[in-house]
C-alpha cells in the first residue's frame, strides 16, 4: 500500500514540477508567492513614478511655507552668510547682524528690526499661541498648560528682569532656548521670532498699561465698553 503511495507521490511531484517549474516559455507575470510577508508594499521609491499623484510624480515638491528638519540657508564660497537665507520663501538665520541674531558685536540689542506693523502684531500673537503658550500661557504669566504635566519654572513675562531683557536677547531665547527651555531656531523662521517678541512686548505692556496709554482714537472704543 505505501509502494503505491511513494509511486503516486513521485508522479504528482514530477507532474508538478513539468507543470508549474518548466513553463518552457517567459514570462513577466510575479512568481506565485505561498507567505508575501511585506514583499510588496503601496510607497513611493526614489526617482520612480506613481500613479498616487496626479501628475504622476512620485518625488514631491516640499508644501509651500515648510522647510526640511535641520534646513540652512545656502552658502558659497563668495557669499559665507548670504543675508536672505531664504528656502521656499522662508528666512532662517543667515547672518551675523542684529536682524539675525539679536547682538551688536557682543552685546544684545533692543528694538524690533521690522516694520511693526498691525499684521506682524497679528502674526506674533498667531506664532506665540502655536509654540509658546502650552508652556508661557497665554498672557504670558508662565502658567501654560505644560505646567499641568509637570514642567517646572516656566518663566513669566511680568517679572522686571524679563521687562527689562533686550529685545535681541529673547530673540535669542527663541532660537537657541534657555536652560530647561528648548530652542526653536529650527521651527521658527527669522520674521515669526521678530513677531513673537513684538508681541511678548505687547503681553507685558498689557499687564501695567493704563487708560493714558491707549492712542485718544481707540480710547474712546475702549470707554464705551461696560466696565467691570
Ligand atoms: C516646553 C515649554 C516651553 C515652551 C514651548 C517655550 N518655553 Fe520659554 N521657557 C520655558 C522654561 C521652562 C523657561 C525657564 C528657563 C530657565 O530656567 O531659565 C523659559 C524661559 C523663557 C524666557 C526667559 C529666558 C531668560 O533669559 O530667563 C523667554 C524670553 C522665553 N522662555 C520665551 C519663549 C518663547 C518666545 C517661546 C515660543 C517661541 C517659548 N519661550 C516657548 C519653557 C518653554
Amino acid at each position: 500500500m505505501l509502494r503505491y503511495f511513494f509511486i503516486g507521490l513521485g508522479l504528482f511531484l514530477v507532474g508538478l514540477f513539468a507543470v508549474a517549474g518548466f513553463r518552457g516559455q517567459k514570462s513577466g507575470k510575479p512568481p506565485i508567492e505561498i507567505f508575501p510577508d511585506m514583499d510588496h508594499q503601496p510607497k513611493v521609491k526614489a526617482q520612480v513614478p506613481s500613479s498616487f499623484f496626479s501628475d504622476n510624480r512620485g518625488n514631491r515638491l516640499p508644501v509651500a511655507g515648510t522647510v526640511p528638519i535641520g534646513y540652512e540657508a545656502p552658502r558659497s564660497k563668495d557669499n559665507p552668510f548670504p543675508d536672505e537665507g531664504k528656502y521656499n520663501g522662508v528666512r532662517f538665520t543667515a547672518g551675523t547682524d542684529y536682524l539675525n541674531t539679536g547682538r551688536f558685536g557682543d552685546q544684545w540689542g533692543t528694538g524690533i528690526p521690522l516694520p511693526v506693523t498691525a499684521e506682524l502684531m497679528q502674526r506674533g500673537k498667531e506664532r506665540y499661541q502655536i509654540f509658546c503658550a502650552v508652556c508661557h500661557g497665554a498672557s504670558g504669566g508662565g502658567n501654560g498648560v505644560a505646567g499641568q504635566y509637570g514642567l517646572v519654572a516656566i518663566a513669566s513675562y511680568h517679572q522686571d528682569r524679563l521687562r527689562e531683557m533686550a529685545d535681541g536677547e529673547i530673540y535669542n531665547t527663541i532660537v537657541h532656548g534657555k536652560n530647561t527651555m528648548l530652542g526653536y531656531g529650527d521651527r521658527i523662521p527669522l520674521n515669526d521670532r521678530w513677531a513673537i517678541v513684538a508681541y511678548i512686548r505687547a503681553l507685558q505692556l498689557a499687564q501695567t498699561a493704563t487708560i493714558n496709554d491707549v492712542p485718544a482714537g481707540e480710547r474712546a472704543k475702549l470707554e464705551a465698553l461696560p466696565q467691570p
